[in-house]
């Protein structure tokens, strides 16, 4: 996968676009309801662009809706990429490579976490996050089109628009709290004794995504947004086990309060422009 590559695949949906996008919308499991914020013109499948990895993931979709959102041109990626389906970090990532390539500034990466510090139905604005147990999206070649070598990582997501966001939400009551993401490599949940070195590591929430996808953005001068919901507390907290649907039914759940804090997070693009 070299810098051609990419550009091919990102060509495949500049084709289809009519402006040229400024935000990319990552959808976590069981947030697809997201998508209702986006006014779709089109929609290009992964298996349409040649090249592109595949979702294995029932619950993904795998496609990239384009429209506006809040008037804002964006793209929408249906159908996260994750390690555990046995792609590298840097095919994990190339999603996030075409948004760069088509000119997006700004991500909003939302994912469904276990929550370490917070019960299930909190939302949290990534503060910073601990994504060293999964390889690095950038080993390998450098790609310098991208981005460079050594990039710095001490705003992995964007300080302004992530106070902005908390301070509207705590103005507005919401149960929404900053925290540090730490990203396991999956696809099984973490034993208690993870769970209890992510905490003492400063942790605040646990999952199988993002951390990857927020490195590449970054590397490639994006501003990221992190929104988790909490779906469940994260193994040894509490009591009893995890599954798979407790984490679709707390999403669901959790709906009013996911979208309230999203629609936050779009006004303080808006206003940021
Ligand atoms: N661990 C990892 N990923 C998750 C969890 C969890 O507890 N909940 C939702 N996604």
């Amino acid at each position: 996968m070299d810098y051609s590559d990419l550009k091919a695949m990102a060509k495949e949906i500049e084709r289809h676009l009519e402006e040229r996008p400024l935000l990319g919308i990552v959808l976590g499991s069981g947030l697809s309801y997201l998508k209702d914020y986006l006014v779709e013109d089109d929609r290009i499948d992964f298996h349409n662009i040649q090249g592109h990895p595949l979702c294995t993931n029932k619950s993904h979709k795998g496609c990239y809706r384009l429209g506006t959102t809040h008037g804002i041109p964006s793209i929408v990626v249906d159908g996260r990429l994750h390690f555990y389906e046995g792609y590298s970090a840097r095919e994990c990532t190339i999603p996030e490579r075409i948004l760069q390539i088509l000119g997006v500034k700004f991500l909003i990466l939302t994912n469904a976490v276990g929550g370490v510090t917070s019960g299930p139905g909190t939302v949290l604005v990534t503060k910073d996050q601990i994504a060293c147990l999964v390889p690095s999206p950038l080993y390998g070649e450098n790609i310098e089109e991208l981005g460079p070598r050594f990039p710095d990582m001490s705003e992995v997501y964007d300080p302004a628009l992530s106070k902005t966001i908390l301070e509207k939400a705590k103005a507005e009551h919401l149960s929404c709290k900053e925290g540090v993401f730490m990203q396991f490599p999956g696809p099984q949940f973490e034993t208690k004794a993870e769970v209890e070195m992510a905490k003492r590591l400063g942790a605040d929430s646990v999952g199988m995504s993002t951390g990857i996808e927020a490195i590449a953005s970054r590397h490639g001068g994006i501003r990221n947004i992190g929104l988790s919901l909490v779906t469940n507390w994260a193994c040894g907290i509490k009591e009893g086990k995890i599954t798979d649907e407790e984490v679709l039914v707390v999403a669901k759940s959790s709906e009013r309060t996911m979208r309230r804090v999203f629609e936050i997070a779009l006004e303080a693009i808006e206003n940021d422009q």
